[in-house]
């Protein structure tokens, strides 16, 4: 079933992480849009509910993976070749936080896992892409990396730095990529309620302190999975055609700034 009239008409996606959260959204986004998603999660009961999300869409495979394994994101990547017949569009999406662990705490393995997934991950996807693309002379690479990625405190050290390194894969694929039609881009998310960020959410809740999430914002809240997914399906369309290698924050302005009083509030 092919959808002729969406921003991504004809073209096909993979997205992992798509199991929650922000991956659901973007898949949602995508499907709206007329494209035909592979949505990819190592959850497999969080697949089957993107999946009665999207109306068991006809243009919507699922499949468990982990993003961080070579051999399971290249099976990923022949799966979508041989549904689709072709990969327009990479949204390397699967993170974990790792936890809250600091200098004193974080273990080498768990530094080494969060890279891993985070990391390592998305370079994977683009590798495994990246000749299929080129054979076709188009393409449009995504991944989250996180305003954690920007500046400090919005993260622990090893995840922050997980995500810089998502940055920097942006920028040197870009270059990697040259002149090959294929461009690649990174989104920083800020404070988004997902799975990922329920602790905080539910913490909150109890406390009753709901309200002051966000509060340093200039936005004055958190952010929604589905504004991300909508930079995201900016990235993944057309009417990004110049934007390459870039780091797009997503954060209401938080990164925008440096620490301040709030108004009213000092
Ligand atoms: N929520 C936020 O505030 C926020 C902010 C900045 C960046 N991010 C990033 O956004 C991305 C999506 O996270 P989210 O907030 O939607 O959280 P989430 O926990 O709701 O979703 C993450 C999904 O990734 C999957 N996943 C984790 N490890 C995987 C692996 N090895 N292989 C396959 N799938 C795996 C999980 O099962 C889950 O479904 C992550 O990269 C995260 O670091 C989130």
């Amino acid at each position: 079933m092919t959808d002729t009239t969406g921003r991504l008409a004809g073209k096909s996606a993979i997205v992992t992480g798509a199991g929650s959260g922000i991956g659901r959204a973007s898949v949602l986004a995508f499907l709206r849009e007329g494209a035909h998603v592979l949505a990819s999660d190592r959850d497999s009961d969080g697949l089957g509910e993107t999946a009665a999300a999207a109306g068991r869409s006809a243009r919507l495979t699922t499949q468990v993976a982990d993003a961080g394994d070579e051999a399971q994101v290249a099976d990923l990547v022949a799966l979508a070749q041989e549904t689709f017949g072709g990969l327009d569009i990479t949204y390397a999406n699967a993170g974990i936080s790792g936890g809250t662990a600091g200098l004193g705490e974080i273990t080498p393995q768990l530094f080494t896992e969060i890279l891993r997934i985070n990391t390592i991950g998305p370079f994977l996807l683009a590798q495994k892409a990246a000749p299929h693309m080129i054979a076709r002379g188009r393409g449009s690479m995504i991944m989250t990396a996180s305003v954690a990625a920007l500046r400090a405190n919005a993260g622990s050290p090893a995840y922050s730095a997980s995500k810089a390194g998502v940055v920097s894969l942006a920028q040197t694929l870009a270059y990697q990529l040259f002149g090959t039609g294929v461009r690649v881009n990174a989104v920083c998310p800020g404070l988004i309620e997902t799975g990922m960020t329920k602790p905080i959410f539910d913490m909150a809740r109890e406390r009753g302190s709901e309200h002051k999430l966000g509060q340093i914002n200039p936005s004055r809240r958190y952010g929604e999975p589905s504004e991300i997914a909508e930079a995201a399906l900016f990235l993944a369309s057309d009417e990004a055609s110049y934007v390459n290698g870039q780091a797009l924050p997503v954060c209401g302005g938080l990164s925008a700034g440096h620490p301040f009083a709030v108004p009213g509030k000092a």
